[in-house]
């Protein structure tokens, strides 16, 4: 089966490096750049230009399934020549919250909606799902998402995600609407392309597959991050989505509106979902790793 996977953002290049590794389908990595370090490690590529159909359906020539992690009018590109390529899965850039949960054209959409609409008027030719992963771990990662080639657009660099583990500060958004302690998930991004690959080999595709490494509390994560990092942080700020939705309301830097419409979002519980999640369930044998294991690895050389 070949499979293109679109973007190479680090989450794109760890699912295109599992299905080369561990798998006997075709990987085809699609760039609007030449690639020549993934080229040399094996890797087929193909050079796209999004606003080109007919580059684009060149491309989706005898592709069964795409892994999307292109956001913005270039997916939408990408759904359409999909469909015409006769393309017989897509799965769009997700990987954090629940759809149904999302706000569409807010800062965080990217036109995620649009593009989930797309797909929806689509699925009688094309089937879709989402992938909901909750909060990468990586957000909590030295240097920040930005580190590990993800998120350029978006507020990714180190401490921009409730906490700054260099500095031991905190902005926590630990309160929900009705003032109880909010929840999110999270898991790591090598646990997130595992499951996605192990989905390449389902009969079906529901509208929505979950996975999960870690649930938890906000106020928890802030404590797990102290014993981690072996002191508490200090000080931290706790939020509430009424404390929340003020400072978006009064604030015009696009950066720092990311930053609050995340923990808005957080606080609002989106990205929490039940446990255990459905590609949990579905393939026991994958082995997450624990925030507690990921954080003390990754900053065990940082005092
Ligand atoms: N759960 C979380 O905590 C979390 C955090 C961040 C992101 N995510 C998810 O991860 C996925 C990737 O997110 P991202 O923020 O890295 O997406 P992004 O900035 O849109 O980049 C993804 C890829 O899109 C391609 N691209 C196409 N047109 C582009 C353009 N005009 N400008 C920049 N890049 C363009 C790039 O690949 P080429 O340069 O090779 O073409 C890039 O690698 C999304 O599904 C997002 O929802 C999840």
């Amino acid at each position: 089966m070949r499979v293109a996977v679109a973007g190479t953002c680090g989450l794109a290049l760890l699912i295109a490096q599992q299905i080369q590794d561990s798998t006997s389908h075709q990987v085809l990595v699609l760039s609007r750049f030449n690639q020549p370090n993934l080229t040399s490690q094996g890797y087929q590529c193909q050079v796209i230009d999004y606003g080109s159909s007919s580059s684009l359906r060149h491309a989706l020539m005898g592709v069964d399934t795409v892994i999307s992690t292109v956001t913005g009018s270039a997916q939408l590109r990408l759904i359409d020549a999909a469909v015409q390529c006769r393309v017989r899965r897509f799965a769009p850039a997700e990987f954090e919250g629940r759809p149904g949960l999302q706000t569409p054209n807010s800062i965080l959409d990217r036109k995620k909606s649009a593009a989930r609409t797309l797909l929806r008027s689509h699925a009688s030719y094309m089937q879709s799902t989402a992938f909901v992963c909750g909060i990468f771990y990586e957000r909590f990662a030295v240097g920040g998402l930005r580190a590990h080639q993800i998120g350029a657009r978006i507020a990714s660099g180190e401490g921009d995600y409730i906490a700054d583990l260099r500095n031991m500060t905190a902005v926590a958004p630990i309160y929900d609407s009705a003032d109880a302690l909010s929840s999110l998930c999270l898991t790591s991004m090598h646990d997130v392309a595992k499951f996605v690959v192990k989905s390449l080999d389902m009969a079906n595709w529901p509208s929505e597959m979950s996975l999960c490494g870690e649930r938890m509390t906000v106020h928890s994560l802030i404590t797990l991050i102290g014993t981690c990092r072996g002191r508490p942080l200090n000080p931290v700020e706790w939020q509430n989505p009424s404390g929340l939705q003020y400072q978006l309301s009064i604030t015009s830097n696009p950066t720092q509106q990311q930053r609050i419409a995340t923990h808005l979002a957080t606080a609002e519980g989106r990205y929490d979902f039940a446990t255990p999640a459905y590609l949990n369930s579905m393939y026991p044998d994958v082995v997450v790793m624990s925030l507690h294991h990921w954080l003390t690895h990754t900053w065990a050389a940082v005092p």
